[in-house]
């Protein structure tokens, strides 16, 4: 029986767009999930189509159990983060030997068929390898590691990153003359911010404007915009939606002071708030037992 843990992350730039070859950062962030792994003769059916994935995929049989940190369908990249834990055990518990190249190509392969085609490598290189990362079309970088300061607010409702990709994907067939310079914009912001990652007053401008953009695409949500408002009103650089919106989760980029205040700011909408950093760490073997 194995233990591995992987990072959820948060999208600082460019979610969606990446979906279409826009450039994209996102960030690991400190919340895990932890799956053990256990070689079993009558596995209990997992009832997740990303961990039965991964059995399928390793071609082998076994128990799992899961203890997360994060959300789940929040826009904290749980999924990615069970199905790069759950592969990474599975490798360790049946001594196949993939790499972690390999595990990573995985994970795509996997969140892909489950989000029916329409998916980007930005959760699963994220949670994979950890730290900030820049991804566009099939490459991926690992920026050096800066330490955000960050709050994720939760308005607790739940969204499906399928749905949301799906009504993207129907605006730019139906308005293409709309959607496309507005993913073109939000790919000009990622690059924009790839020349700020050290000016937290500059990337928090563009995150305020990408915000902006996503509510364009309609990935907006009533309760996304009173956090994002509220952590803006109590001094957060910028703040936007992380991930697939329509729900889910926001992030604020903020000054290390007013981290708590910005915090209390976004409970006092009835959501649920934490301050969080970068994770430099990806998946990762916790313990054997
Ligand atoms: O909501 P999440 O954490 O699954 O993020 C989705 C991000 C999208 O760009 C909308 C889709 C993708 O696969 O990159």
């Amino acid at each position: 029986m194995v233990t591995w843990s992987a990072p959820g992350k948060v999208f600082l730039f460019g979610e969606h767009a990446v979906v279409y070859g826009k450039p994209a950062i996102a960030m690991a962030i400190k919340p895990r999930v932890f799956v053990t792994v256990r070689k079993s003769r009558a596995p209990h059916p997992a009832k997740s189509p990303y961990i039965d994935s991964c059995f399928d995929e390793m071609g082998v049989k076994g128990s799992v159990y899961i203890n997360s940190q994060l959300p789940s369908s929040s826009g904290l990249g749980s999924s990615a983060a069970v199905t790069v834990a759950t592969l990474a055990a599975i490798n360790d518990e049946f001594g196949i030997n993939n790499s972690r190249e390999q595990i990573a190509e995985m994970a795509f392969n996997i969140e892909k068929k489950v989000q029916k085609g329409r998916a980007s490598p930005t959760d699963t290189t994220v949670s994979t390898y950890g730290g900030l990362v820049f991804i566009i079309g099939a490459s991926r970088r690992r920026l050096p590691p800066e330490s955000f300061q960050m709050v994720v607010g939760n308005t607790m409702v739940s969204h499906s990153t399928s749905k949301m990709v799906e009504m993207v994907a129907d605006l730019k067939k139906k308005n293409p003359e709309i959607c496309d310079p507005v993913l073109d914009a939000i790919g000009g912001i990622t690059m924009s911010a790839m020349h700020h990652l050290v000016d937290p007053v500059q990337l928090g401008r563009l995150m305020n404007m990408n915000h902006s953009l996503l509510e364009v695409l309609g990935v907006g949500h009533p309760a996304l915009s009173r956090l994002v408002l509220s952590a803006r009103t109590a001094g957060a650089y910028g703040a936007k939606i992380t991930g697939a919106g329509g729900g889910g989760c926001m992030v604020a980029l903020c000054p290390k002071h007013l981290k708590s205040r910005i915090a209390s700011s976004i409970e006092a909408c009835e959501a649920r708030a934490f301050v969080t950093n970068i994770d430099t760490e990806g998946v990762r073997k916790e313990k054997d037992v």
